[in-house]
């Protein structure tokens, strides 16, 4: 269904059409897990040249652990191509904690060059987002996975507060909420970087279908104004509500607040 409703952009309060999400509950975050996978896999063997956008962090981890079961029993992505939705700047690609490696131990079997990341190591972080946006504009999107930011941060991708529904990939700021969620992948915050580089709110809308992951508690309060606030830059994961196709799967934890 959709409807038509005042979006609040940095630059203007317009009338725009807005669509319901479909709203999946489960019981426990496995559900979750075996319910995103399920669909990653349908898009995966409806159309094997999928072009993916996939998220990183804690939440898609046991729908990594899904597919690569599926793959023990004969599922491929070798004619796939991934584009991940952001990565720290600057860091070393082999950290732990750089999203390239988390894809190396996440995600196999898709060959290198399918497999598309910002460079967290680029000398120049607004000339590496250039490449990565001229990189994904070059292949329609299928199929974006995505997870939310912790707490009130509402954040997709690192597209964080103030983030404008036609950003483009970019070089952003970490929000402080964000900072200190993550800081647990860093045993020293002083080496954590406090930049990312993101593909933006307008690149992730662009895909055909967009599914949003979200588990536990601190994820409740951004689910809620994801699906029942304002749509507008205060919780930048409420301009999914301006695509046709979302679906978004939570826990009970994550839904406790609808
Ligand atoms: C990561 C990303 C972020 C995370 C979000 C939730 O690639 O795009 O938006 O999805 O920060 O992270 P977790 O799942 O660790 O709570």
């Amino acid at each position: 269904m959709s409807i038509e409703m005042e979006v609040h952009t940095s630059t203007a309060h317009e009338v725009l059409r807005t669509y319901e999400p479909q709203v999946l509950v489960f019981d426990k975050p496995d559900e979750v897990d075996r319910h995103a996978a399920g669909m990653f896999i349908e898009q995966v063997l409806t159309l094997p040249t999928s072009v993916l956008t996939l998220p990183t962090g804690r939440t898609p981890e046991g729908m990594y652990r899904y597919i690569r079961n599926a793959q023990k029993r004969g599922l491929r992505l070798d004619e796939v191509n991934v584009f991940n939705l952001d990565e720290y700047w600057p860091l070393p690609k082999k950290h732990p904690a750089s999203y390239a490696s988390y894809m190396d131990r996440n995600l196999v079997g898709v060959p290198p060059d399918r497999r598309h990341i910002p460079n967290s190591e680029a000398p120049d972080p607004h000339l590496e987002a250039a490449r990565y946006e001229n990189e994904l504009n070059r292949f329609p999107v299928n199929l974006a996975i995505l997870g939310i930011g912790p707490g009130r941060t509402c954040h997709i991708g690192f597209n964080e507060r103030g983030s404008d529904l036609n950003s483009r990939t970019r070089c952003v700021r970490l929000d402080p909420e964000t900072v200190k969620a993550n800081a647990r992948d860093f045993p020293y915050l002083l080496h954590m970087p406090l930049n990312a580089i993101t593909q933006g709110v307008g690149n992730i809308l662009q895909a055909k279908a967009i599914i949003l992951l979200a588990k536990g508690n601190n994820k409740a309060i951004g689910i809620s104004e994801m699906l029942r606030g304002d749509i507008g830059p205060d919780s930048p994961a409420s301009y999914l509500r301006m695509h046709p196709n979302v679906t978004v799967i939570l826990d009970g934890e994550a839904a406790s607040l609808l």
